[in-house]
């Protein structure tokens, strides 16, 4: 029960990696503000659970941070944790990115932690300190083909968790990045289906067998990797990344012969 008496905020909570840090959280005793656009999934998941709060917040959308952060401070009191979560995937090369897609991918995926950490930090120092852990990728280190928009905005978002770290570590505000391999998601799935379509579970065994742990992650062993760095455990842990890739980053992809 790390989380009695605390206040978390999970962005992009109703499912996915989200939904999994939104439940160990509850678990462990958190009060907890879910802040996604899907809201039948959102309000759904906090009915669910003793003291959950779901948010309407499109994380791009500078009010809608605001409003989550001040929310969590009216229902439950305060604010000590805000895993930034939220993120969406897009493919194209370069010269078929549109303006759309940039505003977009850079909007969720990058601006949408700007956002949340600015409003969350003078909310984490009202409370005296607390955490924060930025969704970044292992595509911020390591790349392929088709994401450069997606891989620049969570390098982007590495960066700036840095920086933060930076600015508030005196005042005890501590900000982490986490930097997961494939994790087995709705956006996973849907991110199979586009490209082997009828193949979802077959194509994700085929991605788990790349990673050395012969399979990809389960949410649940992200969330707890996210609720490790919110806790107070990690109070030495910040403006770093923390791989949960499997292994996949320590792997050469040229194989000896057996
Ligand atoms: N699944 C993977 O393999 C993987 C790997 C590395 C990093 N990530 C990152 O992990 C994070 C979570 O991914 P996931 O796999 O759980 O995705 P998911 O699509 O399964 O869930 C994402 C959640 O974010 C919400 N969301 C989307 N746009 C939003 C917005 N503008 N504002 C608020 N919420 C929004 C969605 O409604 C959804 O509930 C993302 O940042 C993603 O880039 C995922």
């Amino acid at each position: 029960m790390r989380f009695q008496n605390k206040v978390v905020i999970v962005t992009g909570g109703a499912k996915g990696i989200g939904e999994a840090a939104v439940k160990a959280f509850s678990a462990e005793g958190a009060s907890v503000v879910i802040a996604d656009v899907d809201d039948a999934a959102g309000e759904a998941l906090a009915r669910s659970l003793p003291r959950a709060t779901f948010v309407h917040t499109d994380v791009s959308k500078i009010a809608d941070a605001e409003r989550a952060v001040r929310v969590a401070e009216e229902t439950y009191g305060g604010l000590d944790a805000l895993f930034s979560n939220a993120g969406i995937q897009l493919y194209g090369r370069i010269e078929d990115v549109t303006e759309e897609d940039y505003e977009r991918g850079m909007g969720v995926n990058f601006k949408g932690h700007v956002w949340m950490c600015k409003y969350a930090v003078p909310a984490l120092r009202r409370r005296g300190g607390g955490a924060i852990v930025c969704t970044s990728s292992v595509q911020a280190l390591a790349t392929q083909t088709t994401v450069p928009i997606y891989a620049a905005s969570k390098a982007a978002t590495l960066t700036l968790v840095k920086a933060i770290s930076m600015d508030h570590a005196h005042e005890g505000i501590r900000a982490n990045a986490i930097l997961p391999g494939s994790v087995d998601t709705p956006m996973l799935r849907e991110a199979a289906a586009t490209f082997a379509p009828g193949e979802v579970d077959a194509t994700i065994a085929k991605w788990g067998k790349m990673h050395p742990i012969g399979r990809v992650i389960k949410p649940e062993e992200v969330a707890r990797l996210v609720l490790f760095l919110c806790s107070d455990e990690a109070s030495a842990c910040t403006g770093a990344a923390y791989l949960v890739d499997g292994g996949l980053m320590a792997k050469i992809p040229v194989v000896l012969p057996d």
